[in-house]
């Protein structure tokens, strides 16, 4: 059975109960993170952390426990999973008061809580090249913010699911911002192109690091909104997640990418990110 850390415990997952009136549970009012942890050393720790603190401050939750404890938090629950490749959810709500009100006050105080999931990527060869499909982009303006609230990302999921597709590519305005759970890629005549940083995609760590990638190996990159259009006659199609890494897509609605083969920049970049990763979990 899984385990957990919530508000200074460690218990089995199943048995870690919040109140009913906490208001992650009544409005959602709460932020999360994923990180991943290979063989004990935690990918990415600082950019993970600043995310989270850019969260918290944006919906004004305060920081109760600071970074040190976090990370001893963290380090605990690596250690009582016995797991070698996991990834830790860290999740911060806003507190429960004694009734359901639209307003809080603010000495309320978050609830904390942490969990492991086991990760299914342990080298290259764990990484299936995937279908998608094209859903409309029904969240709010605030994306860039690692909120709770994922009705909207969870309803796009799930219509990709009962197709047999792993990802729901979000449209809104006639451009894909990125994935449900996921930032986009397409590679068009060697060149590499994502949407630019805005308020509607998540900053995703992943992403962040396959780009400084891309600048370290002289691939050219280009950071600028694209329509369905132009995703469904890409050379290449990749998303990217703490959970997926770098994934090639194969299939964008009933459209063959790439003659429905993985393509040749993949195979470079995904290299770059295990040599990568094998420089920094020291
Ligand atoms: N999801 N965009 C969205 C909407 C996401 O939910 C995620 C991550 C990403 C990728 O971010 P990163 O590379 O930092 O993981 C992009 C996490 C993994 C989740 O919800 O489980």
């Amino acid at each position: 059975m899984s385990i957990a850390y919530l508000n200074g415990r460690y218990l089995p997952l199943a048995e870690a109960r919040v109140s009913v009136l906490d208001r992650g549970f009544l409005f959602a009012d709460g932020v999360y993170e994923v990180v991943a942890v290979y063989r004990g050393k935690i990918f990415a720790w600082d950019l993970h952390w600043a995310r989270l603190c850019h969260s918290l401050a944006a919906l004004q939750i305060p920081l109760t426990l600071a970074e040190r404890e976090w990370l001893e938090i963290v380090a605990e629950l690596i250690q009582k999973s016995k797991l070698d490749y996991l990834t830790v959810y860290l999740q911060i709500t806003r507190g429960s008061e004694d009734s359901r009100n639209p307003y809080y006050q603010d000495a309320i105080q978050p609830t904390l809580f942490a969990t492991v999931s086991p990760l299914s990527l342990h080298s290259i060869q764990d990484i299936k090249p995937t279908r998608v499909i094209s859903q409309p982009d029904y969240r709010w303006s605030q994306c860039n913010i690692k909120s709770i609230g994922l009705l909207p990302n969870v309803m796009a999921r799930q219509v990709a699911y009962r197709q047999g597709a792993t990802e729901a590519l979000l449209i809104r305005d006639g451009q894909v911002n990125e994935g449900a759970s996921s930032n986009l890629f397409i590679v068009k005549n060697n060149t590499l192109i994502t949407p630019p940083l805005s308020p509607l995609i998540l900053p995703g760590i992943t992403r962040q690091v396959t780009l400084e990638l891309a600048e370290r190996h002289h691939i050219p990159v280009e950071l600028r909104n694209f329509n369905l259009a132009e995703v469904h006659s890409a050379d290449e199609v990749w998303i990217t997640s703490t959970g997926r890494e770098i994934q090639p897509v194969i299939q964008v609605d009933d459209k063959a990418i790439n003659q429905g083969r993985v393509g040749t920049l993949w195979p470079q970049m995904i290299q770059y990110l295990y040599d990568y990763k094998k420089e920094v979990l020291v």
